[in-house]
């Protein structure tokens, strides 16, 4: 018996506690909770609920920490997380470079005039569109991904090209089967193992008009373990050795992803960053030098870590149902949270705008679409007099919600508000029914 079993109001006042490394930086707690100074409740009174906050401070302050631990690296947002102008531009005046994947995050990119030198453009299967709004952007780097693409560019470039080639190093990242990119015999890059990573190179070689600076992998995303990068970093030293011997070229340029694991629960720790970078310099450095290669400069790619804690999404309650399992159904969902049913990924919930003496049980969220698997967490403490009209926050959806939610059921995408000093201001309008008949023209 713990002394929160006597107090029944001490273990609600533990229970309220804001797990810090979870929300944004700027979070305040007194009866009830600020971001930004702003008061969550009051955000979704003047915009609506569901709702995304953006805080441009914590986004910054993740922008600094990869700066700063690793002052020697290029490091490169991966856009796919959360492409926005206002993010973008954050982005650029943190010094950061940017990684895109099709030709509509370039035009974001180029609607807040994102340096080309400063661009990496990734994608498996580049489409002609694709190559060409690459091309036509300027000095950019292209990550090529298949012999295809290596001959398509060749035959679009007009000026030499500078390209990457990305390799699947064959290293298990122990993360989600959905997430996991560096094992081999799957669609990202050519295999290191079954020699097709020489080949591309080979083939690069081949075209005058396309430059190899570099090469680059990505393991995977929410990677926990050091382990998994220092493998990845020695293989590619492996291989930028071998192409040195055999083909007498130099690898200015390593690249070797994201993935750093973000908490997205209470009982989550963060990612060891200062320990990542000590590590993976050591490792670089060693296999370099028994190599006898000239170290390379050193990029990473960091998508969720910038941006995931940044956000909150705020939902209201429509009903409770009660029963063996009490579900609260919240007016979004799959649309603007697909990662439950996509991964089985977990959040924590909290009651905002109003405190609440009652006991805490464990109840499950859940949206308003027509899916079963329509979940936002599963077995979340609540107050057991939760009712319609609540306001729950959910902490962690600054990455893949908004640049993954769809329009499932005709449901409108929710607004992205970004909070900074005080103030809230509509980064990207919430989509309205006109929007969404604007396009069905038939
Ligand atoms: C090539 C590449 N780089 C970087 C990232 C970013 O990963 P994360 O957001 O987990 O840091 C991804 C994510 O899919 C990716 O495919």
């Amino acid at each position: 018996v713990t002394l929160a079993d006597i107090l029944p109001t001490l273990a609600v006042s533990l229970a309220d506690k804001v797990p810090a490394h979870l929300w944004p930086d700027t979070t305040t707690q007194d009866d009830d909770l600020h971001v930004a100074g702003v008061r969550l409740a009051s955000v979704a009174a003047t915009f609506g609920t569901p709702v995304t906050v953006l805080d441009e401070t914590t986004v910054r302050a993740r922008c600094r920490a990869f700066r700063t631990a690793l002052p020697e690296a290029e490091v490169t947002y991966a856009g796919k997380a959360l492409s926005c102008r206002a993010v973008l531009r954050w982005i650029a005046e943190e010094g950061l470079s940017l990684d895109v994947c099709s030709a509509g995050e370039l035009a974001v990119a180029r609607s807040v005039n994102f340096p080309a030198s400063r661009i990496l453009v990734h994608g498996n299967a580049k489409t002609p569109d694709d190559l060409k709004a690459a091309l036509a952007y300027g000095d950019v780097r292209i990550v090529v991904d298949s012999l295809d693409e290596i001959d398509h560019l060749a035959a679009l470039a007009r000026t030499r090209q500078r390209v990457l080639v990305r390799v699947t190093p064959g290293v298990d990242a122990h993360t989600h089967r959905a997430i996991t990119t560096g094992t081999d015999d799957q669609k990202f890059g050519f295999s290191l193992a079954t020699g097709a990573a020489s080949e591309a190179v080979r083939r690069v070689l081949s075209h005058p008009n396309l430059e190899l600076t570099g090469l680059h992998c990505h393991i995977g995303s929410q990677v926990r373990r050091v382990a998994s990068f220092e493998l990845a970093a020695r293989r590619m030293v492996d291989l930028i050795a071998g192409l040195r011997r055999d083909h007498g070229v130099t690898i200015h340029e390593l690249d070797l992803g994201g993935g750093f694991a973000v908490p997205y629960l209470p009982e989550d720790d963060p990612f060891d960053l200062t320990g990542y970078a000590t590590r993976l310099r050591v490792a670089l450095h060693y296999e370099c030098q028994s190599h006898g290669v000239p170290v390379p400069k050193l990029i990473i790619e960091p998508g969720r870590s910038i941006v995931a804690t940044a956000g909150v999404t705020v939902y209201r309650v429509v009903t409770v149902k009660r029963g063996p399992t009490t579900f609260v159904a919240v007016d979004g969902g799959l649309s603007d949270n697909p990662r439950p049913s996509l991964y089985g990924a977990r959040y924590s919930v909290r009651l905002i705008g109003r405190t609440s003496p009652a006991r805490r049980t464990p109840m499950t969220v859940v949206g308003r679409h027509c899916e079963a698997g329509d979940v936002v967490a599963t077995d979340v403490p609540l107050p057991a007099d939760i009712h319609a009209g609540d306001l729950l926050a959910v902490p962690c959806t600054g990455a893949y919600h908004h640049s993954l939610a769809s329009n499932y059921n005709q449901v409108c995408r929710p607004p992205l508000i970004g909070l900074h000093n005080g103030t809230s201001t509509v980064l990207v309008r919430g989509e309205t029914e006109e929007d969404l008949l604007r396009r069905d023209v038939g």
